[in-house]
């Protein structure tokens, strides 16, 4: 009988278990909570763009295509005019299901925005002007977003990606005339660093070492190119659904998750706090592919495996 995969959210990373779980024969259902698919994406500032270049954010069989000449595309750019999903949309709504595996690919950054608490009275009602978190934001139509800000005075809090995004909106709407004013309390080198923040809760950042027999997380660890990372994952994930290799035993994963940790916080120092493979990046890849039994080494010449670096492609087959 066809195992049946619960998959939980449908952004990049759930998608992809989904399509490799059914290039493997399985049963896959996916569960949303939003009407959309995409996750993330489907709700960005209209300035945003890739932060990761263009050739390490993207599925491995459904490259961009040559029409998008940017490195750094944004949403407006389709994936691809010739490939279409086939979705098939089910409302389960008071229907039970049962799920052999479950894989949890809720994301870390959509759903819920992070508000702080204020001390009594001195939250947004102390401030007479409008108060709104970036994803909410995000999430209004395109042009009337940019009504909204259009020649308002625009404190943005925060110094990280969303902000910085927010801040080119407002620059964007206003011009020089009206400029937004950016408030952190923490300086951020807002350039691509590759230093990995955080820990790894989780052998191979997916399975806990406890329940391996029951569920996986896809898509919770950050690393320098999100898509790339999980898509190499979920392959992982579905030939150890398939038996294609077994986990170790429960204390090696476990010394395993404790080693990872150690070397992070090792490197990371103050920015130990979030959970990241980019320091680890390569050798994470290459663990993949001899648990599954490809070849880590997936380039034709030499010269190409020293000097060029690896991207999705390099793993379609
Ligand atoms: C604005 C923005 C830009 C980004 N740019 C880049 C970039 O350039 N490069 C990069 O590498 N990364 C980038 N990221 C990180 C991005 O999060 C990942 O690249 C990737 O898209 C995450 O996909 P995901 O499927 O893991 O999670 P998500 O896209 O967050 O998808 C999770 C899905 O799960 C659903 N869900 C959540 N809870 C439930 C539930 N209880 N039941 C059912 N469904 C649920 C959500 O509705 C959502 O559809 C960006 C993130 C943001 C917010
Ligand atoms: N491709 C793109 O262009 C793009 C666009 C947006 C987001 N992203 C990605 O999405 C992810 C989330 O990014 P993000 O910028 O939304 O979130 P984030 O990286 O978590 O940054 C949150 C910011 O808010 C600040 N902050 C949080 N709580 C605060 C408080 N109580 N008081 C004051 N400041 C507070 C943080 O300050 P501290 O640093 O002091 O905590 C930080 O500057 C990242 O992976 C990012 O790369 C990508």
């Amino acid at each position: 009988m066809q195992r049946k995969v619960g998959i939980i959210g449908a952004g990049v990373s759930g998608l992809l278990v989904c399509k490799y779980a059914l290039c493997k024969g399985f049963n896959p259902i996916v569960f949303e909570s939003q009407s959309t698919i995409g996750g993330v994406w489907t709700k960005t500032l209209r300035t945003t763009k890739l932060q990761t270049p263009k050739p390490l954010y993207q599925f491995s069989d459904f490259p961009w295509p040559p029409s998008v000449t940017e490195d750094f595309p944004d949403k407006h750019k389709p994936f691809s005019p010739m490939g279409k999903w086939k979705l098939i949309v089910e409302d389960l709504n008071n229907h039970p299901t049962r799920a052999d595996f479950v894989i949890i690919c809720v994301g870390r950054f959509s759903g819920v925005p992070n508000i702080p608490e204020f001390p009594p009275n001195k939250g947004p009602e102390a401030f007479h002007g409008k108060v709104i978190h970036s994803m909410d934001y995000a999430a209004m139509e395109d042009a009337k977003a940019v009504e909204f800000i259009k020649g308002k005075r625009v404190l943005v809090v925060g110094f990280q990606k969303s902000a910085l995004d927010m801040a080119m909106e407002c620059s964007t709407a206003n011009g020089m005339e009206n400029p937004c004013t950016v408030l952190y309390r923490t300086a951020h080198w807002n350039l691509p660093d590759y230093l990995p923040w955080g820990f790894s809760l989780a052998h191979m950042e997916c399975i806990q070492p406890r329940i391996p027999q029951l569920a996986a997380v896809i898509g919770y660890s950050k690393s320098v190119a999100n898509l790339y990372t999980s898509e190499i994952r979920c392959r992982w994930l579905v030939e150890l659904l398939d038996g294609t290799f077994k986990l170790p035993s429960i204390e090696e994963m476990e010394k395993d998750v404790k080693e990872c940790e150690d070397y992070l916080k090792q490197y990371s120092g103050v920015n130990y706090k979030r959970k990241c493979i980019g320091a680890l990046h390569v050798w994470y890849k290459d663990q993949l592919c001899k648990d599954t039994g490809w070849s880590p080494r997936r380039r034709k010449t030499l010269f190409a495996e020293l000097f060029v670096p690896y991207g999705p492609l390099d793993y379609v087959q």
